[in-house]
């Protein structure tokens, strides 16, 4: 297995551009399936999820291509509405399949997927709100067979506004004579962008971003070029990086309002930030003081950067109450963090973390996406060296951070 090995203590120079989202890469990948002429994708960074999902894609038949950073996707040549079981049971991301095979089949058979280490990521809603548009429902076996022949457009309330099943809604109701309505939807750039790539090939979807989405049927869609956005979990991870260990980064190819809610929060901490023209700037030299946060549906606090911002407050000046209201097992990094000095206590959703001068070098292991993310930053900012294992993790959402870490100072390798 892979690791990092990491010494730590450079503070953190330089320039890095931040790659497209991989939230909504992967919906958009889905929604490719709408389509029967070429959908090309550009600025598509080489991440373990996305691989996944193209590989399904081809496992259904379709047609990728990749170059550079381009992918160009057709699906002409699929003619199931089945997914094939092996990795759609290892990709949780397979369940965006559901809503595109319906609009495009009106059946579909998917397996369940599994949960992940962050929690049990049920899909009720995504069922339920399936269901409100006429959808049979049977689950067997593992298996989820949808029956959408009498399928008609309708209002979908979501008890919670769930990305997914915000997604999956959007692209399911996407062929439906009428309106379809979807009330308390999620409010993430990546639902903005979901929509945006799929009315540029001719659909009609109208409130993304806020709580109402419209979705007025269209009879098809047609072929695409598209850049999604860029990465705001990531960009949040490097300015928290450079938090951490001190320095000057800047940041291009992003956009500051995305993660506005831990740019108020670092400023407060003490950091300097300026943004312009899909710019961020930050700037920290001094000892930070500790703040509190509790993770919310966007715009709120993100909770793909809990691990990272919790790992901030271990070498903050005070104590911080950190709560995580969207998943209910996601302070696995928190064990890790306290091999290397970091004094903290969990009780269900809730962290308490007393600040301590410095963190120290020690062998830990990811044990989630962002959870391994955030034991980077530690090794970064501790005094000696870190090793982090099962680094497979975090090469699921970011593409080789250790060569644009080290393209800032950073003195990290890594070793098989
Ligand atoms: C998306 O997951 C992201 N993944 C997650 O990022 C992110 O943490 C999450 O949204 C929240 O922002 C992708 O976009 C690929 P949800 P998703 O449905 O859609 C509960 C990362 O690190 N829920 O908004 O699965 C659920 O259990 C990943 O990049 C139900 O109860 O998130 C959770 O508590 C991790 N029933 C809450 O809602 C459902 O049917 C939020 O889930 C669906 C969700």
């Amino acid at each position: 297995m892979e690791r990092f090995e990491i010494k730590g203590e450079n503070k953190l120079f330089g320039k890095i551009e931040i790659d497209s989202a991989k939230n909504a890469i992967l919906p958009i990948i889905a929604a490719s399936l709408l389509s029967t002429e070429d959908v090309k994708l550009c600025k598509i960074p080489s991440i373990v999820d996305v691989s996944k999902m193209l590989q399904i894609i081809i496992n259904m038949g379709g047609k990728v291509y990749r170059y550079d950073d381009k992918v160009v996707i057709n699906n002409s040549t699929i003619s199931s509405f089945e997914l094939p079981t092996s990795l759609s049971k290892e990709l949780r991301s397979s369940i965006f399949m559901l809503g595109p095979l319906l609009a495009k089949y009106k059946r579909a058979r998917v397996p369940f997927p599994g949960g992940c280490d962050i929690g049990s990521r049920p899909i009720d809603l995504h069922l339920a709100g399936l269901r409100d548009l006429g959808v049979k429902i049977e689950e067997e076996h593992g298996y989820i067979n949808c029956d959408g022949r009498n399928m008609k457009c309708g209002l979908i309330h979501l008890d919670f506004p769930s990305v997914g099943a915000t997604e999956n809604l959007m692209m399911a109701s996407i062929f439906l004579n009428g309106e379809t309505v979807i009330h308390n939807a999620a409010k993430e750039p990546e639902i903005i962008d979901l929509a945006n790539f799929i009315n540029k090939m001719g659909g009609c979807i109208y409130g993304a971003g806020t709580s109402t989405i419209k979705i007025a049927g269209v009879s098809r869609l047609n072929s695409i070029c598209y850049t999604p956005i860029s990465d705001r979990i990531i960009t949040g991870t490097y300015l928290i990086a450079a938090a951490m260990t001190g320095g000057k980064i800047e940041l291009t190819n992003t956009n500051y309002e995305y993660v506005y809610s831990l740019i108020k929060k670092l400023v407060n901490s003490g950091c300097i930030i300026d943004y312009k023209n899909g710019k961020i700037t930050i700037e920290s030299n001094f000892r930070l003081s500790a703040c509190s946060f509790e993770t919310q549906p966007y715009p709120g606090f993100p909770t793909d950067l809990q691990a990272q911002m919790l790992t901030l407050q271990t070498i903050s000046d005070g104590t911080s109450l950190i709560v995580e209201n969207l998943f209910e097992n996601r302070f696995n990094h928190v064990p890790e963090l306290l091999k290397m000095g970091a004094k903290i206590v969990t009780r269900d959703r809730m962290a308490i973390v007393k600040g301590v001068n410095r963190l120290y070098g020690a062998e830990v292991s990811a044990h989630d996406l962002r959870g391994g993310a955030a034991l980077i930053l530690a090794g970064l900012a501790a005094r000696g060296n870190t090793i982090v294992n099962n680094i497979n993790y975090i090469d699921r959402g970011y593409d080789h951070i250790e060569d644009n870490l080290r393209l800032l100072g950073a003195d990290i390798s890594r070793k098989s």
